[in-house]
C-alpha cells in the first residue's frame, strides 16, 4: 500500500519534471570535477566544469585546510564521541567559538558563539528555542527551507511577508501583540542571490522592540571587510542582532554557528533540542575551521574576494548580452551582485532542458525547480567561485549560447 502510494507520487513528480536525482562526484570539490550518474560506477564518470557549489572562495580543497583537518584528527581523533553537553565539546570547539565571537564582535557587541554541525540544525535550534508561545516570528517568504522549518516547528505565531516587502512587515509588526518579536531573514537569498536590506530591517526591529535574526549562510566569508559577512557589509552594530553563519560554504569545511547576546547563547545551550540531542561535529573540523578563518580574514581571502567580484561582473555582462540576443526565450538574469547568479527560465521542463544542453557540452549547472523556488521561476542556479577562471566563465556563456540557439530553433528538441 505504502509502496504503491509512493510510486504514484514519484510518477506525478516525473510528469511535472520535478523528480530529483543525485550525481556522484569522484574528485575533490572544485570547478573541474569528475562525476558519475547516481548508481553508476566510477569508471563511467565524465569530466565536467561545475558551477554549482557554494565553495565561493575555493577553499574546500585548499592544501592548508586539508593539512589542518589532518592535524586536527591527529590531535583530537576522528570523532567527538558524544553530544556537546555530554562529553563531545572539545578544546577545538571552544577555541573556534572564541575566535568566531571575536570575529562577530564589531557587529554584535559582547557576542558569544555556539557552534553547530550544520546550518540546518542551527536554524532549527534557534527558532524553536526562541520562538516560544510568547513570541511572533516574522519571516521573509523566500527564506531558506531551514528557517521555514524552524518557524513551523516553533510554538510562536508565524507571519510571512512578501519577499523584501518592508511595508507589509511594518504593518505586521504594528499589529503584533506578543511580548517577543523575531524578524527572520536570509542575508543573501540562497536561490536568488539578492541581499536583504538589513539596515532597514534593523531599524524596524529597533522601532518595534524586535530582534533581528540573520541567516548569513551566503554572506559569511564573502561580503564585508575581511569577509566578516553581510552585517559588516552594511556596517551594522547592535545587541539586537542574532546571526547564524554556515561554515560549509565560503569557509570550505562544514558546520555553522550562532552569534548573539550571551543570555541568548546560554538559553540555546539549555533549551535548543537540535543542539542538545545530537553528536558534536568532529573536533578536527573545528580545528581546521580556525585555519579557514585565518585565510578568509587575511590577504589571500582578500585576493580571492577580488577575483570573485571580477568573475561576477564578467558573467553578468556576458549573460546580459546573450539574453538580449534571444528575447523570445524569456530568460531573465536575477538582480544579484553576489556569487549566486540565477538564470531564470520559468518552466520546469525548459530549465531541465537547458541544464541537459549544458551537460551535453560538459558543464554542470543545476536546474532548481519548485518547491525550492516559486512555481513558474525554475532556473539555473549558477554559482561562481574564486577557483573559477575568466576562461571558465567564457566557456559557460558559450555553452549557454549554443543551448539558446538550439532552443530558439527547436523549442522541443532537447526536452527530456
Ligand atoms: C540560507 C541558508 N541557510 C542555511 C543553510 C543550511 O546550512 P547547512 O548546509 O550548513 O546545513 C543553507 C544551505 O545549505 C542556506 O542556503
Amino acid at each position: 500500500m505504502l509502496i504503491d502510494h509512493l510510486n504514484r507520487r514519484l510518477r506525478e513528480r516525473d510528469a511535472q519534471s520535478l523528480r530529483r536525482r543525485r550525481r556522484i562526484a569522484e574528485a575533490a570539490c572544485g570547478p573541474h570535477q569528475r562525476v558519475a550518474a547516481d548508481g553508476r560506477p566510477a569508471s563511467e564518470a565524465r569530466e565536467v566544469l561545475a558551477f554549482c557549489s557554494n565553495d565561493y572562495l575555493g577553499l574546500a580543497s585548499h592544501p592548508a585546510l586539508i593539512e589542518a583537518l589532518a592535524e586536527g584528527a591527529r590531535l583530537y581523533g576522528a570523532g567527538s564521541g558524544a553530544s556537546h553537553l555530554i562529553s563531545g565539546h572539545s578544546r577545538a570547539h571552544a577555541a573556534l567559538e572564541d575566535e568566531l565571537a571575536k570575529w562577530m564582535a564589531p557587529s554584535i557587541p559582547g557576542a558569544e558563539v555556539l557552534s553547530f554541525s550544520t546550518g540546518y540544525m542551527a536554524n532549527l535550534a534557534l527558532l524553536t528555542a526562541l520562538g516560544d508561545a510568547d513570541a511572533t516570528i516574522f519571516a521573509d517568504k523566500l527564506n531558506h527551507a531551514s528557517l521555514v522549518d524552524g518557524a513551523l516547528l516553533a510554538k510562536a505565531e508565524l507571519h510571512r511577508y512578501a519577499h523584501r516587502n518592508l511595508q507589509v512587515l511594518e504593518r505586521q509588526l504594528q499589529a503584533c501583540t506578543t511580548p517577543i518579536r523575531l524578524i527572520v531573514s536570509d542575508a543573501v537569498f540562497s536561490m536568488d542571490g539578492d541581499v536583504a536590506e538589513l539596515d532597514k530591517l534593523l531599524a524596524l526591529a529597533e522601532r518595534f522592540d524586535a530582534w533581528l535574526i540573520v541567516d548569513d549562510a551566503h554572506g559569511f566569508g564573502v561580503l564585508g571587510a575581511q569577509g566578516r559577512g553581510t552585517l559588516a557589509h552594511y556596517g551594522l552594530c547592535s545587541e539586537r542582532l542574532i546571526v547564524m553563519g554556515t561554515l560549509g560554504k565560503a569557509a570550505g569545511l562544514a558546520g555553522a554557528f550562532v552569534a548573539a547576546h550571551p543570555v541568548i547563547i546560554d538559553w540555546l545551550l539549555q533549551a535548543a533540542r537540535a543542539y542538545i540531542y545530537t553528536t558534536a561535529a568532529p573536533p578536527a573540523i573545528a580545528h581546521a575551521l580556525r585555519a579557514s578563518l585565518a585565510l578568509i580574514g587575511g590577504e589571500e581571502g582578500e585576493a580571492r574576494r577580488r577575483h570573485l567580484k571580477s568573475l561576477i561582473a564578467a558573467l553578468r555582462a556576458q549573460l546580459g548580452a546573450l539574453i538580449a540576443e534571444h528575447p523570445r526565450l524569456g530568460w531573465r538574469l536575477a538582480e544579484s551582485s553576489t556569487a549566486i547568479q540565477p538564470l531564470i527560465v520559468g518552466d520546469n521542463a525548459a530549465a531541465l532542458a537547458v541544464a541537459a544542453a549544458l551537460d551535453a557540452q560538459g558543464l554542470w549547472v543545476p536546474a532548481i525547480r519548485p518547491p525550492t523556488v516559486p512555481v513558474g521561476t525554475a532556473r539555473l542556479r549558477i554559482t561562481l567561485s574564486a577557483a573559477h577562471t575568466e576562461a571558465d566563465v567564457q566557456r559557460l556563456v558559450q555553452a549557454l549560447r549554443c543551448a539558446a540557439r538550439e532552443l530558439s530553433c527547436h523549442p522541443t528538441s532537447i526536452l527530456l
